[in-house]
């Protein structure tokens, strides 16, 4: 640990001042927004509870196919022992504490994956059966010959296990030439492989639950009379293994049954580049973003502590006072400094002739009305239909609420546990790289976004569609789907320099 300083002994220090406490009840009291049909936000584990929590954050490696792995590389690993994930008493300066973010970053796995069990060890021992195993659209591999979304970590017995990246896994993308851009969505299928489905094994609840109760617990909107997943709750295993199977059409790619989201109103991989000017964490606003430390809570909430209680809801019982293991507050603010640093990345794509037109384009429709420049975006949420907050309520009066309403498909806003009644403008910078639209990415390109055609019920998404679902429409926002065909085109121009 770091040398104590007279004030808040123990504590690492940046810049000469000892670092915030993360996770603290006054901190958290105003950070969530309240959920549509509940109307309030919901809970989260007390400091106290928080404090309690083992610490774990091991230094962890990439994984390469087993025809590029270095000579020797697992001996090495194997010498080094365990090693801690960050040092904090070694960093001084705001610039070493980015750094050692995107250490974190880069590094931190999921630490109920790990496993040396000798079947999925040997996927990754062997180049021909790897290959003959290998899920193109998961096992992916860099320029380097690294395969994302594992990692190789050595446990405090010494041993040498494999496991899943965290942040990494669905915040990184891999380029056309081979390269990774952090920060952006992952565009990998994050859908299990074999391989992975041993490593998953560690999530299993004991004692074993039936599928249904499971899926219940993850996704379950009991304050809605509508609630899809209300119907699993005490399903045989294989009616919802039938469902588990329709449930093709997500994730596909970078879309993700997330924990409070739903596998009928997915969540797309979101872009962290330039998540530091953001007003409000995710598609629907869940969380304010006052600077790095919520951006290191939302880290800690999402992997580690979310204890499911949504008012007298309660989804996981035996989580609900009891954290399995927690990042230090060195390792969490450290992430948080790192994300904040993520800058937008210039766009290869020139801002030639067609492009300045498609800037006019955009100026005399009025985009910029919702999408102003430099960010794009007016940090603003938008009401979906029929959704209508109560103004007096003073966690609702402290958002910034646009006049208009957005008309787009309500589903993730209202029929979810991240149910708002909202969704925020999503920036438009990084459109050259992102490959999903909309909240739930059902659209893939951008002239498909401005395709007139998508607002037919007979409509084919060309992103994600929705369990058993081949076709359907994607409504709203209907911004500029009446340009001629050559506007849209220097629209879309525009677009891609941004
Ligand atoms: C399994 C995939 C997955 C993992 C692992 C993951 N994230 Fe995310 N993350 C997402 C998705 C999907 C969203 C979008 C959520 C939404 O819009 O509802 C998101 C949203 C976020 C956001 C909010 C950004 C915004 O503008 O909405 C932050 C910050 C973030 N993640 C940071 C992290 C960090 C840091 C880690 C590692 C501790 C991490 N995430 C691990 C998938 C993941
Ligand atoms: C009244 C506000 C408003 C106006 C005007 C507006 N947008 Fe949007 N835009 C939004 C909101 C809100 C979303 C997110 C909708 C959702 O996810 O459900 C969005 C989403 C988008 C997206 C998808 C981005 C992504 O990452 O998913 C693009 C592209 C876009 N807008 C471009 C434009 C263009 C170009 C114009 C002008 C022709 C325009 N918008 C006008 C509010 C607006």
């Amino acid at each position: 640990m770091a040398q104590a300083s007279a004030s808040d002994a123990g504590r690492p220090t940046i810049d000469g001042r000892p670092i915030p406490k993360i996770w603290t009840d006054e901190a958290l009291a105003e950070w969530a927004t309240p959920i549509a049909g509940l109307g309030i936000a919901p809970g989260h584990f007390s400091d106290a509870e928080y404090d309690r929590a083992p610490i774990d954050a091991l230094r962890t490696y990439p994984v390469y196919h087993p025809a590029r792995e270095p000579k020797g590389y697992r001996d090495w690993m194997k010498a080094q022992g365990p090693q801690p994930l960050i040092e904090p008493d070694r960093l001084k300066t705001k610039a070493d504490w980015i750094a050692a973010g995107e250490r974190v970053f880069d590094q931190l796995d999921t630490a109920v994956a790990r496993t040396d069990d000798p079947a999925a060890l040997a996927h990754f021992s062997d180049p021909s059966a790897f290959d003959a195993a290998r899920d193109e659209r998961h096992d992916v591999v860099t320029k380097e010959g690294i395969v994302l979304d594992y990692r190789w970590v050595v446990e405090r017995d010494g041993k040498l296990k494999l496991s899943l990246g965290s942040c990494s896994s669905c915040h990184t993308h891999l380029m056309a030439d081979g390269s990774v851009l952090k920060g952006a969505p992952s565009n990998f299928d994050l859908a299990p492989t074999a391989a992975e489905r041993a490593l998953l094994a560690g999530f299993d609840p004991q004692p074993p639950l039936r599928r249904g109760a499971k899926l219940w617990q993850f996704f379950g909107v009991p304050w809605r009379a509508d609630d899809l997943h209300a119907q699993w709750k005490s399903a045989p295993d294989e009616i919802v293994a039938a469902f588990q199977r329709l449930d093709d059409g997500g994730p596909v790619g970078p879309t993700f049954d997330r924990f409070n989201g739903s596998p009928y109103f997915t969540t797309r991989m979101v872009d962290l580049i330039g998540v530091g000017q953001r007003r409000y964490l995710d598609a629907t606003g869940t969380h304010v973003n006052r600077g790095p430390e919520d951006l290191a809570r939302y880290a800690i909430l999402v992997e580690f502590a979310d204890n499911a209680v949504f008012g007298k809801h309660r989804f996981i019982t035996e989580r609900n006072t009891q954290l399995k293991n927690r990042p230090s507050d060195a390792a969490a603010y450290a992430l948080g400094l790192y994300l904040a640093s993520l800058e937008h990345v210039a766009s290869p794509h020139p801002l030639d002739a067609e492009a300045r037109d498609g800037q006019s384009v955009f100026e005399h429709e009025g985009c910029a009305q919702c999408h102003p420049a430099p960010l794009y975006t007016s940090n603003e949420l938008f009401r979906v239909a029929d959704f209508e907050p109560d103004p007096r309520d003073p966690a609702t009066a402290r958002l910034h609420i646009s006049d208009y309403r957005i008309d787009t498909d309500p589903g993730l806003a209202l029929r979810t546990r991240k149910g708002t009644g909202y969704y925020r403008v999503p920036t438009l910078r990084g459109l050259w790289y992102r490959e999903l639209l909309e909240h739930s990415g059902s659209i893939a390109t951008l002239e498909e976004w401005f395709d007139r055609a998508r607002l037919e019920p007979d409509y084919v998404p060309s992103g994600w569609r929705g369990p058993g679902v081949k076709q359907r429409a994607v409504p709203g926002h209907e911004y500029g789907l009446d340009l001629s065909d050559e506007e849209k085109s220097a629209l879309i121009a525009f677009l891609r320099t941004l």
